[in-house]
């Protein structure tokens, strides 16, 4: 009598298949080199050029509805903004990252890890994320921070990460829950009115 077919195993090949095509894919962990792939986007490193096309995105009262600072019409203080966060991620090695369409390299946005020394009593580290009202909806901004996340905790080995989300922004507090963080504590952020609501990702 042969062996028992296995009829519930998968191939080797055809899982790390499927599994290629969920995963983002990540081709170096150095911010200056750093390149992430998903099925639509290439996430890359900030440049001082992408001041030009993030200018929208800062001037748009929509995009910045929720925000504590903003609109910016102001395209200096744009370019203050992206050359600031390039110093960032070259200091601490990760950081925000320009959201472009794969195809024509395009950008969509951005999305990103922050550092903040004391965030209600504590060091944390958080995902934000904004894309020019034009791409919204269409899950770009999902496909763009699970990806950041996937590389916060198996790269870059970060442990916890935060997103602080105005409890009226329906597309954060969605967009958050679709890539796995749960909701922890309300937290009141310095010169705001109202609480923001802290959501976690723990690896
Ligand atoms: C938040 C933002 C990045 C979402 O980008 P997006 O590409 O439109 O998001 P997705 O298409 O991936 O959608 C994510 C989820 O939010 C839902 N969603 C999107 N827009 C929504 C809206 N206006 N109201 C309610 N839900 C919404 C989607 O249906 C999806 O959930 P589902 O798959 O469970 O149905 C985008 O709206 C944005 O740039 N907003 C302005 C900046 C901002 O508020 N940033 C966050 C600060 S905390």
């Amino acid at each position: 009598m042969g062996r028992p077919r296995r009829t519930h195993r998968v191939r080797p090949q055809v899982a790390r298949r499927a599994l290629k095509l969920l995963s983002p894919r990540i081709y170096s962990n150095c911010y200056t080199r750093l390149m992430i792939t998903t099925e639509r986007l290439l996430l890359r490193p900030l440049e001082t050029s992408d001041a030009g096309p993030l200018a929208e995105l800062f001037a748009d009262p929509d995009v910045m509805r929720y925000s504590d600072d903003g609109p910016h019409q102001d395209n200096e203080w744009v370019g203050d903004w992206v050359s600031a966060r390039i110093k960032d991620a070259r200091e601490s090695g990760f950081g925000v990252l320009a959201v472009t369409d794969r195809a024509n390299g395009g950008i969509l946005g951005y999305c990103g890890l922050v550092t903040h020394a004391e965030l209600d009593g504590q060091p944390e580290i958080s995902i934000g994320y904004r894309l020019i009202k034009r791409y919204w909806g269409h899950g770009f901004g999902s496909e763009a921070a699970s990806a950041v996340m996937a590389h916060a905790h198996s790269a870059l080995r970060i442990k916890r990460v935060v997103a602080t989300i105005d409890p009226h922004n329906d597309a954060s507090l969605r967009l958050a829950k679709k890539i796995g963080m749960v909701y922890e504590k309300d937290v009141m952020l310095p010169g705001y009115t109202y609480p923001d609501h802290l959501y976690t990702s723990v690896d």
